[in-house]
C-alpha cells in the first residue's frame, strides 16, 4: 500500500511546523509506517503543553466523552464514562509473545510472535480511519535519570493522550532528551474506525477484539480494542511492569509492582521502603499513610503508589524511582478517613472515570461520605437514588491525578538518582495463619515468602489453605516466566552488597468472631516504625519464630492506641497445623513451574516444614 501523499504531507507539516521536533530516524520511520497502515485522518505530535491538554479536554467535552465538573468545586476537572464493557484490565486478552512458550511461563497467556503479528496486522489495517493519531513521547521516571526509560505511544484516543500527560513526563522535552536514542514503541488503537457520515459515540472501543500484547524480545507493546486504564495507558502496566521486568532481567535491575515511601523521624532520619500488595489491599493508602497523632514529628512521605524501578548502584545499595508522574487510583473507598492525602490530591486538575455525578456537578463514589446523596447520575449516565440497589460508581472507577499535588509527596520524589531502599515489604489479605509482621531470616527466605504470597480466595475450609497466590503481587504483570523471575531476585544476593531486609505483613487477621483485630490504616505506622528500627540496627532483640524474626509486644510503640498484649498475641501466634497446611499448599504453585523452579525456593519450603515440625502446636512469643 503506497504511503498516501496527503497523509505524508500532513505528517511532515505536523512534524516540521508544530513545536514538536525530532530527528530520531527510528521514530520517524515508525510513525510513518503506522500512519500508513492505520490511515488516520490526521497525525498530532503531542508537545505536552497545558494548552494542548486544555484543548484536547475541551474537544472531548464537545464530543460528549468528557463532562466538565463544577469549576468552583473541582477546578479544571472532568468526568468520563467508559463503555460498560470496557471498565478494567483484560487479563485473559493479555499476551506475552516470547519466542518460546516456556519463557512466558505457565502464568502468562502465550501466542507465537509471528502468529500474533499476523493477527494484529489485519486488525490494525485502516483501524484509525476518521480519527486523529496522537504521537505521545513519554519518560518513565524523572527526565534524564539513569534509572528512567523512554517510550513513545501511538494512540487514536485523546483520553489516552491527556491521561498519559498526567501519568508520565510527556511531550517535546522527552524528544529533546531522546535525541537519536532508543525507545520502547507502544502502539495502541481503540479499534473503532469512524467511517464518513457515521456518528461517533462517547467511548468508542472494539467489543469483539481486544489484544494487549507484549514482545519481550524487541521491547515493544501493541494494544488493540480497549481504551481503559492498564489496557491503554501503555506506560503503566505494559511498559513499566511487563516489558521493564524483562529489561530488568537482561540488564540486572528490578521492575516491581510496589509503592515507595519514606519514613522521617523527628530527628530528620529518612528511611525508604518499597512494598508490594495484591490489588485491593490498600497500597495507595499505605503509600500516603498519616501516622497517629501521638507519633509527634514522625512523617510518612510518598514517592509512588504502584510501581518501583529498583537498580543496583556502584556503592552496593539499591536505589529506586517511581517511574510514574501521577496516580491512577481506585476511587471507591477513598475518603477523608481512609486516605486524607489522596482526597486532598483530588481537589483540582483530575480526570475521574466511571464515578457518579452529583446534582451540583461534582463527583461521588461509595465510601466517599458517610451520608449518601439522595440523587446522583450513576457511572452509566442513569438516574440513581439510594434505593436503586446498585453501586452509583463502578467498583473499578478511577481518578487520574498529578502526583505533585499529593500533600505527602516526598521532596525527593523526582530525584533522578532515586532513593535508597532499606526494606522490601510484602503482604496479602489473610484472615489467619499469618502474623501482623515478621522479618525473613535472610534474603533467600525473603524471596521465598514473597514468591508464595497471596490473598484469601474464599473462607477456607477447616485445616485447608485457600490462598489465591499472587507472587510478589506480580502475577498479572511479570513479562516472563515467573520462576525465572524468582531466580533473578535470588541472584541479587551475589550482585548487591547491602541488600534490603525483607518483611511480610498482614493487616487482615481476624478473631474467632470474624472481626479484624488490627485497626490498620494510620496504625500501620507502628509496624513501619519497628521495621525502620530493625534496618537501622536499633530493635536488635526480636523473637525467633518458625516464620522469621518477630517484634515482641514491648518492641512496638503503642502511644495513643489501647491494644492489650493478649490481642497482640492473637495476631502474632503461629498455629502449627495452619502453617503446615500453608507450606504444603505452596507445592501446587511450585509444581506448575517444572524445571524452571529454583531449587533454593523449594529448599526454603522444606526448611519451613522442618522448623514447624519442631514447633509447639501454637507458637507464641515468649
Ligand atoms: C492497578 C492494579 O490498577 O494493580 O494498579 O490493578
Ligand atoms: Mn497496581
Amino acid at each position: 500500500m503506497p504511503w498516501g501523499r496527503r497523509t505524508r504531507r500532513r505528517v511532515e507539516r505536523q512534524r516540521m511546523t508544530g513545536t514538536t521536533r525530532t530527528r530520531n530516524k527510528k521514530l520517524l520511520a515508525w510513525v510513518e509506517e503506522i500512519a500508513n497502515k492505520c490511515k488516520p485522518e490526521r497525525v498530532h505530535w503531542c508537545d505536552g503543553s497545558q494548552e494542548e491538554y486544555d484543548r484536547l479536554c475541551a474537544e472531548m467535552v464537545e464530543s460528549g466523552t468528557f463532562i466538565k465538573l463544577n469549576e468552583a468545586k473541582r477546578p479544571n476537572s472532568y468526568l468520563c464514562r467508559s463503555d460498560p464493557g470496557d471498565v478494567a484490565r483484560v487479563e485473559d486478552r493479555t499476551f506475552i509473545c516470547s519466542e518460546r512458550k516456556e519463557d512466558a511461563g505457565p502464568t502468562n497467556n502465550w501466542v507465537a510472535p509471528a502468529e500474533m503479528r499476523a493477527k494484529l496486522d489485519g486488525l490494525f489495517e485502516g483501524c484509525m480511519r476518521g480519527r486523529t493519531m496522537y504521537v505521545v513521547p513519554f519518560s518513565m521516571g524523572p527526565l534524564g535519570s539513569d534509572i528512567a526509560h523512554i517510550g513513545v505511544q501511538i494512540s487514536d484516543s485523546p483520553y489516552v493522550a491527556v491521561n498519559m500527560r498526567m501519568m508520565t513526563r510527556m511531550g517535546q522535552k522527552v524528544l529533546d532528551i531522546l535525541g537519536d536514542g532508543d525507545f520502547v514503541p507502544c502502539l495502541h488503537s481503540i479499534g473503532a474506525p469512524l467511517e464518513p457520515g457515521q456518528p461517533d459515540v462517547a467511548w468508542p472501543c472494539n467489543a469483539d477484539h481486544k489484544y494487549i500484547v507484549h514482545f519481550p524480545a524487541d521491547h515493544s507493546i501493541v494494544s488493540f480494542g480497549s481504551g481503559y486504564g492498564g489496557n491503554a495507558l501503555l506506560g503503566k502496566k505494559c511498559f513499566a511492569l511487563r516489558i521493564a521486568s524483562s529489561m530488568g532481567r537482561e540488564q540486572g535491575w528490578l521492575a516491581e509492582h510496589m509503592l515507595i515511601l519514606g519514613v522521617e523521624s523527628p530527628e530528620g532520619e529518612k528511611t525508604y521502603v518499597a512494598a508490594a500488595f495484591p490489588s485491593a489491599c490498600g497500597k495507595t493508602n499505605f503509600a500516603m499513610l498519616v501516622p497517629p497523632a501521638e507519633f509527634e514529628g514522625w512523617k510518612v512521605r510518598t514517592i509512588g503508589d504502584d510501581i518501583a524501578w529498583v537498580k543496583p548502584q556502584p556503592d552496593g545499595t539499591l536505589r529506586a524511582i517511581n517511574p510514574e508522574a501521577g496516580f491512577f487510583g481506585v476511587a471507591p473507598g477513598t475518603s477523608i478517613k481512609s486516605n486524607p492525602n489522596a482526597l486532598k490530591t483530588l481537589n483540582a486538575n483530575v480526570i475521574f472515570t466511571n464515578v457518579a455525578l452529583t446534582d451540583d456537578g461534582d463527583v461521588w463514589w461509595e465510601g466517599l461520605t458517610d451520608e449518601t446523596p439522595a440523587h446522583l447520575i450513576d457511572w452509566q449516565g442513569n438516574d440513581w437514588t439510594p434505593a436503586s440497589g446498585r453501586p452509583a460508581a463502578h467498583p473499578n472507577s478511577r481518578f487520574t491525578a498529578p502526583a505533585a499535588q499529593c500533600p505527602s509527596i516526598d521532596p525527593a520524589w523526582e530525584d533522578p538518582a532515586g532513593v535508597p531502599i532499606s526494606a522490601f515489604i510484602f503482604g496479602g489479605r489473610l484472615s489467619k495463619t499469618f502474623p501482623l509482621v515478621f522479618e525473613a531470616y535472610n534474603w533467600r527466605e525473603g524471596v521465598y515468602w514473597a514468591a508464595t504470597m497471596g490473598s484469601e480466595a474464599t473462607a477456607a475450609a477447616v485445616g485447608q489453605a485457600a490462598i489465591r497466590r499472587d507472587p510478589f503481587a506480580m502475577l498479572p504483570f511479570c513479562g516472563y516466566n515467573m520462576a525465572d523471575y524468582w531466580n533473578h531476585w535470588l541472584a541479587m544476593e551475589g550482585k548487591v552488597e547491602n541488600l534490603p531486609r525483607i518483611y511480610r505483613v498482614n493487616w487482615f487477621r481476624k478473631d474467632e468472631n470474624g472481626k479484624f483485630v488490627w485497626p490498620g490504616f494510620g496504625d500501620n505506622m507502628r509496624v513501619l516504625r519497628w521495621i525502620v528500627d530493625r534496618v537501622r540496627g536499633r530493635a536488635v532483640d526480636a523473637a525467633e519464630s518458625p516464620f522469621g524474626y518477630m517484634p515482641r509486644y514491648q518492641d512496638l510503640n503503642w502511644a495513643g492506641l489501647d491494644f492489650a498484649e493478649d490481642k497482640f498475641r492473637k495476631i502474632m501466634d503461629i498455629d502449627r497445623k495452619e502453617a503446615e497446611a500453608e507450606a504444603r499448599d505452596q507445592e501446587e504453585l511450585f509444581n506448575r513451574f517444572g524445571s524452571h523452579l529454583p531449587d533454593e525456593i523449594e529448599q526454603q519450603r522444606v526448611a519451613l516444614l522442618k522448623r514447624l515440625e519442631e514447633a509447639p502446636d501454637t507458637w507464641r512469643i515468649g
